[in-house]
């Protein structure tokens, strides 16, 4: 259908990027980019009319995107040569034919289309010999200043290397490092690198990705003032699997947590207070994240005191109120020795209660910070199953 409207409105249309790549490798993809030659707004409004769907207008980008009623989304664009007024800058945007827009996209093997309109539907576009580099696994620019003009690349080529277990081509990789060594990545808003970095957080490969973005010195670049090392790697490791862990076993610690935020206190803490700073300025963290991290500090100091015959209220006293993306992160910085015990303090912790409150206490003629006092000293010791009865100890501890 797609096709035949383009057809009536006498536009090209074509499908582009990703969704082409992904038919090529036999692979699920959802996201349909299509682009028009011609009016590329009056093609969407057109094609919306037809489907009666929702339509979304971004006409600053000449793009729009139509929405299905069970969540399916098709992105409209024409077809355009973007320029950047500057390296790194959003692109602005010019008319274009489809193989200009083809051609500055990210990688050839992206830069492919597929036609839609009846008379040639089907029909295979390939100007750069995209199809030959897919076949053989290439990850290559299209042209030399790929990398300068949208350093963003940078993270997606190993984004792209990593998913398809490509390669990325020699001289690719040498202006990758170039860029990377230039001080581009230093170019683009912290959002857009964010989203990239966060892209890759939720591949598969994850570890392989972080590691070689380490080699690259791509890390060094985006977390400035502080210093890959294999050791953190092994440490967001632990981390990630204790995550795995928490969201089989204890899926309420889960609640909220960006594997994003679980990177960085990881990959910080025991760095130079400016490196903290200057990715928690850059990256748009949470207020709280620099208190966080003098909180899992002390507290992994305080938890690798702790031994397997340590009670629950000695963990409990450590880590009380402390975050979900804190209680996980913790995990990669203790003891094997005190892990599991760890483990069944928050599995402890997750479903424990009080049949008391404050109002108890009070009901007996207590007041003020005592009532506290009492109520935590309860709790400590129901933890650890040293009563059975919390009325009668309460019954008892006040005569
Ligand atoms: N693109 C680009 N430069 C970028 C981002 C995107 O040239 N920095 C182009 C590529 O042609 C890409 C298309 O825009 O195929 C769509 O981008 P996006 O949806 O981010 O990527 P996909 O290739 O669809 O990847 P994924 O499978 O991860 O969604």
């Amino acid at each position: 259908l797609l096709g035949i409207y383009g057809s009536e409105l006498n536009m090209p249309v074509y499908v582009v990027g990703g969704f082409v790549r992904d038919l090529l490798l036999s692979r699920k993809n959802f996201d349909i980019d299509i682009v028009v030659e011609g009016d590329g707004l009056k093609y969407a409004k057109y094609a919306a009319r037809n489907l009666r769907t929702t339509f979304v207008e971004h006409s600053e980008f000449h793009t729009g995107s139509l929405f299905f009623k069970d969540g399916f989304r098709i992105d409209i664009a024409t077809a355009r040569t973007e320029y950047y007024e500057k390296p790194a800058d959003l692109p602005k945007v010019e008319l274009s034919t489809i193989k200009k827009d083809l051609y500055r996209r990210d990688f050839s093997i992206n830069a492919m289309a597929i036609k839609l309109n009846s008379e040639e539907f089907g029909v295979l576009i390939d100007f750069f010999g995209c199809k030959h580099d897919l076949d053989r696994g290439i990850i290559k620019i299209l042209y030399n200043l790929s990398f300068i003009e949208d350093p963003t690349r940078i993270l997606r080529a190993i984004r792209f290397e990593k998913r398809f277990n490509f390669k990325i081509e020699n001289r690719t990789l040498e202006l990758l490092k170039d860029a990377v060594n230039n001080g581009y990545i230093e170019k683009v808003t912290g959002m857009r690198l964010r989203e990239e970095f966060e892209k890759i957080l939720n591949e598969r490969n994850i570890t392989e990705s972080i590691d070689e973005m380490g080699k690259f010195g791509i890390l060094d670049h985006l977390f400035l003032y502080s210093q890959y090392k294999k050791s953190k790697l092994e440490t967001f490791e632990k981390v990630l699997k204790f995550y795995q862990w928490i969201k089989k076993n204890v899926p309420k610690y889960s609640y909220k947590v960006k594997l994003f935020h679980l990177f960085l206190y990881s990959y910080l803490v025991y760095e130079e207070e400016q490196a903290a700073l200057y990715s928690f300025e850059r990256y748009g963290l949470p207020k709280k994240f620099l208190n966080n991290l003098e909180k899992l500090k002390e507290a992994i100091l305080q938890l690798n005191k702790l031994n397997t015959y340590s009670s629950y209220s000695d963990f409990y006293k450590i880590v009380e109120n402390f975050d979900n993306e804190l209680l996980i992160v913790i995990s990669g910085f203790i003891k094997e020795e005190i892990k599991d015990k760890y483990k069944s303090y928050l599995l402890k912790i997750n479903d424990f209660t009080l049949e008391i409150d404050g109002k108890d206490i009070m009901s007996l003629g207590i007041k003020g910070k005592l009532v506290g006092v009492i109520l935590n000293e309860i709790k400590m010791k129901k933890l650890d199953g040293k009563i059975q009865n919390e009325r009668e100890y309460l019954m008892n501890f006040v005569r």
